[in-house]
Formats: C-alpha cells, sequence, structure tokens
C-alpha cells in the first residue's frame, strides 16, 4: 500500500499550512500524511461508539452557499464525532440575502471566535478570499469550478483501499470535466501521487488549459478506458452552463455514459467512481453503479467522513496547542 507512515516530517512540519484551500501547493507527503491520518478515523467509523472529544470546546462553521448533501453531512458528522460545537449557516436565510459582501459574513464569522470554518461556495477563488480575511483554519468544501480538495482526498483513500498502490495505475476520468473541480482536484491530488490519469469529454466539455495539466486527454470514451484500473464518472453540471453544451442527454449516454459493455473495455477488475450525485442514465447507468464488486461509489461517501474528520484533526491541532504543533 502507498505508505501507511510515510516518510514525512515530524510534528507541525508534516502539514504546515494553515487550511486547506486546494490540493494544489501539496506535497506528495503531505497529502499521503492526511490519507495516513484518516486510517483510524476509518476504524473507529466503523465501531458502533464513534466518538473521539478530541475536538470538544471547539466551534466549527459549515457556511454552504451552494447545495450539498454529501460534503454538508460528513463535514457535519466529522465534526460531531470529534466533538466540536457543529454549527451549519444556512445561508439561504442569511444576510448575505439583504446584500452583505461575502468579506463582511467572514469577518462576522471571525468575530464569533470559530476555530474552522468550512465553505462551498459557487464562485472559484471565493473560498481563498475568505481565508485571507479570518484568523482560522479554512476548509475549501468547493468553489466554483476551481478546487473541492476533500474529494480528491476521499477519492484517493478510496482508491488506496481497493487498489493498494498509485504508481502506474491507470485512472480514467469521464464527464464535464470543463466545469469540475472534482476532476481538477483529483488531477493534482492522483498525479502528485504517481498515478497515470486521463482525461475524456466531448470538446466542448474539454478545458482548454488540457495540455498544461499532467493528463492524457481523450474525446474517445472506449479509448480512454482500454487497460483502466479506475472509471471516475462524473456528472453534467448543468447549473453552470450557459448554452448548449451537449446536443442531448441521450446522445451524451450514447456517447460518454458507462455502461456493462463500456466497463468490459476496461481492465477485468476496474473499479468504478463516482463523487455524486449521479444522474442515472446519463453519464452512468444503474447496473454498473449498483455494482457490488466493482462500484466503489457507497465506499467515498464512507471515506468521505473519515478524510474530513482527519482534516478539521489535523487543521485544528494549533489551536488546541497539540504536541508539536503549537
Ligand atoms: N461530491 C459532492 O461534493 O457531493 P455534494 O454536492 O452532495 O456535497
Amino acid at each position: 500500500m502507498t505508505s501507511l507512515v510515510a516518510s514525512y516530517p515530524a510534528g507541525s512540519a508534516a502539514f504546515p499550512h494553515r487550511g486547506l484551500v486546494g490540493i494544489a501547493g501539496l506535497a506528495p507527503h503531505e497529502i499521503l500524511f492526511l490519507l495516513d491520518e484518516a486510517e483510524q478515523w476509518v476504524k473507529l467509523n466503523r465501531l458502533p461508539q464513534k466518538h473521539d472529544n478530541r475536538l470538544a470546546g471547539l466551534t466549527i462553521i459549515n457556511a454552504f452557499f451552494e447545495n450539498s448533501t454529501r460534503t454538508l453531512l460528513s463535514f457535519e458528522i466529522a465534526g460531531k464525532r470529534l466533538g466540536a460545537d457543529v454549527v451549519n449557516m444556512q445561508t439561504a436565510q442569511s444576510s448575505i440575502k439583504k446584500g452583505e459582501t461575502l468579506i463582511d459574513t467572514a469577518m462576522t464569522l471571525n468575530a464569533m471566535h470559530a476555530d474552522a470554518i468550512v465553505i462551498r461556495h459557487g464562485s472559484s477563488g471565493a473560498v481563498q478570499l475568505i481565508a485571507d480575511k479570518v484568523s482560522c483554519p479554512v476548509l475549501n468544501a468547493g468553489d466554483g469550478q476551481h478546487e473541492h480538495p476533500t474529494q480528491a482526498l476521499l477519492d484517493a483513500l478510496t482508491i488506496r483501499h481497493a487498489k493498494k498502490d498509485f504508481n502506474g495505475l491507470k485512472v480514467t476520468i469521464c464527464g464535464d470535466i470543463l466545469h469540475s473541480r472534482v476532476a481538477r482536484s483529483n488531477v493534482l491530488c492522483l498525479t502528485s501521487l504517481g498515478a497515470e490519469v486521463r482525461l475524456c469529454a466531448p470538446p466542448a466539455l474539454m478545458p482548454a488549459e488540457i495540455e498544461q495539466m499532467k493528463v492524457t486527454p481523450f474525446l474517445d470514451f472506449d479509448a480512454a478506458l482500454e487497460d483502466a484500473d479506475v472509471v471516475m464518472m462524473l456528472r453534467l453540471q448543468m447549473e453552470r452552463m450557459q448554452g448548449q453544451f451537449i446536443p442531448s442527454p441521450r446522445e451524451y449516454h450514447h456517447l460518454y455514459g458507462l455502461t456493462p459493455e463500456r466497463l468490459a473495455k476496461a481492465k477485468p477488475d476496474a473499479l468504478v467512481m463516482h463523487p455524486g450525485p449521479m444522474n442515472r442514465g446519463v453519464e452512468i447507468d444503474s447496473n454498473v453503479a449498483d455494482m457490488a464488486d466493482r462500484s466503489l461509489i457507497t465506499r467515498q461517501v464512507e471515506m468521505g467522513v473519515a478524510i474530513r474528520m482527519a482534516c478539521l484533526d489535523v487543521l485544528t491541532r494549533k489551536v488546541r496547542g497539540a504536541e508539536g504543533w503549537t
């Protein structure tokens, strides 16, 4: 297995960052450190009693300005399992609706002495803007088309559990690459760990900067699947599309939908992933998504809680005066 207890530096030098805005800027050993830290939480979460009180007395604010099921709930569960007071800001009923700026909102949360703020926002760069204004760690729960770092970390943890090693692993990511912060963070994370990443999308949904990414681009899904160890499917992000990017969902499914016949073009033991939410019958068929022996989709959700516990624990160690982190 790629590093359980990699050779990372001791104490706070193992993860010297104040927050987690993106995978960009993280060294491979820092990514592995977070994955290794998450292993204890995978074990704890499988026990009937799932509590560890190390964040007792700390306040974590989840401020989600975009819809979420998995990320919001798993951050809330993660904070509560670690004993923190977790507050979910009701952004639809917040003073943002009265015209308050994002920066004034951030300053308000800061004045309440939050010990960590988790933010999802529709604008790329919004999380960095807030991180620059507040004194506590900020965790990016997805900002526009930019990054979704905890998704990439949970995906890496899921892959590591199933495949042990990242080196030379062929990962095909297919779907709406252009609008996908999940794809962006996964490319950075998986290539940093030694995997070979292929990105597949129709021409209109392939980002212009593909040439600068350390990936192989494909327009033909069948070719992108050849010899793949992992197939990660992404949904069409209609909410970020202005204009017509695909002829129709039916046509899209015909060319880019993952069916059992298509999956047969990958390695016989290739595994299927999807960050969710899924649009069954568009990018993925139900009889692939629900394959008991090949689909990791519910496992990804499980790993999401463990990764978010690891991130909250590591990033609040300084606040808590944990040994080696002051
Ligand atoms: N994968 C993901 O970010 O899902 P949610 O939008 O439900 O949080």
